[in-house]
């Protein structure tokens, strides 16, 4: 199994890369699914149903969310019948969503579960523990199981990753929206990056119109975010994933630019 993961899409230039890569991108690396952290898509904040249908209509089979899952308040009229959608997990009992959801491709049940960080986050239930519990709850019902966890610090991301290596296919970091270049196999074969990047605008400050999140450094006063316009960026990962161990065999870094960046 292949999946491809693409990193948090931010706004309407987030939404356009998925629109103009996507089909490129499937037939260059010819995934079994694809799944899409959406939980900056509508606006920069949170997600609608129009644009969680859209990714599916253009091929995603689910779509993770983070923080920022209910900033758009029409999350909540949907999110209950939405099964291509996962919450992060870690919420308080009777939150509405799932928090993991188990899909069937070609014959391979695939977990993808998601996860919020508690390291300079807004507290939430301790992703650690609530891991060990789906585990628990799935055993035997998963063949090939994802994590999308998103945090801030690489060290609460890499503890996760540690922590569920040889439990797990893949632990994959989203949120800080800058794309890490750590991707490893850990030894008991799970896929591990800390970051995995975000898809949107390439000249602001993580999505963001960079006027005004330099306002905010410069004069400490509160300003509002705007996602930026102009050049474009999509970052996502390609797991390779052995159909009889479940083990990860390979991880790659994607980059997309609207022009040739220099790095
Ligand atoms: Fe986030």
């Amino acid at each position: 199994m292949k999946i491809l993961f693409i990193g948090d899409v931010v706004g309407s230039p987030g939404r356009d890369m998925i629109t103009e890569h996507i089909k490129q991108l499937k037939q260059e690396y010819k995934p079994t699914v694809t799944i899409i952290n959406g939980e900056n898509a509508a606006h920069g904040k949170g997600i609608t149903e129009k644009i969680y249908k859209g990714f599916l209509a253009q091929g995603a089979q689910m779509v993770t969310l983070g923080n920022h899952t209910w900033d758009k308040r029409e999350i909540f009229s949907f999110i209950d019948d939405a099964t291509s959608l996962v919450r992060p997990a870690n919420y308080p009992e009777g939150t509405p969503g799932v928090g993991y959801r188990i899909i069937n491709i070609n014959q391979v049940k695939l977990a993808v579960i998601n996860l919020l960080g508690r390291t300079f986050m807004n507290p939430v239930n301790c992703p650690f523990q609530k891991a060990d519990d789906i585990l628990e709850e799935i055993d035997g019902q998963a063949d090939v199981i994802f994590v999308d966890f998103h945090a801030e610090t690489t060290s609460e991301k890499q503890a996760m990753g540690w922590y569920l290596d040889g439990r797990v296919s893949a632990v994959i970091g989203t949120h800080t929206h800058v794309q890490t270049a750590d991707e490893r196999i850990l030894p008991g074969g799970t896929a591990f990056l800390s970051d995995v990047g975000m898809t949107g605008p390439l000249d602001g400050i993580l999505g963001m119109d960079r006027q005004a999140v330099l306002h905010k450094f410069l004069t400490s006063l509160p300003a509002k975010f705007e996602v930026a316009e102009g050049k474009r960026q999509l970052n996502a990962c390609l797991i390779t994933i052995n159909d009889k161990t479940h083990k990860a065999t390979q991880l790659s870094r994607i980059t997309r630019t609207d022009e040739q960046v220099i790095y």
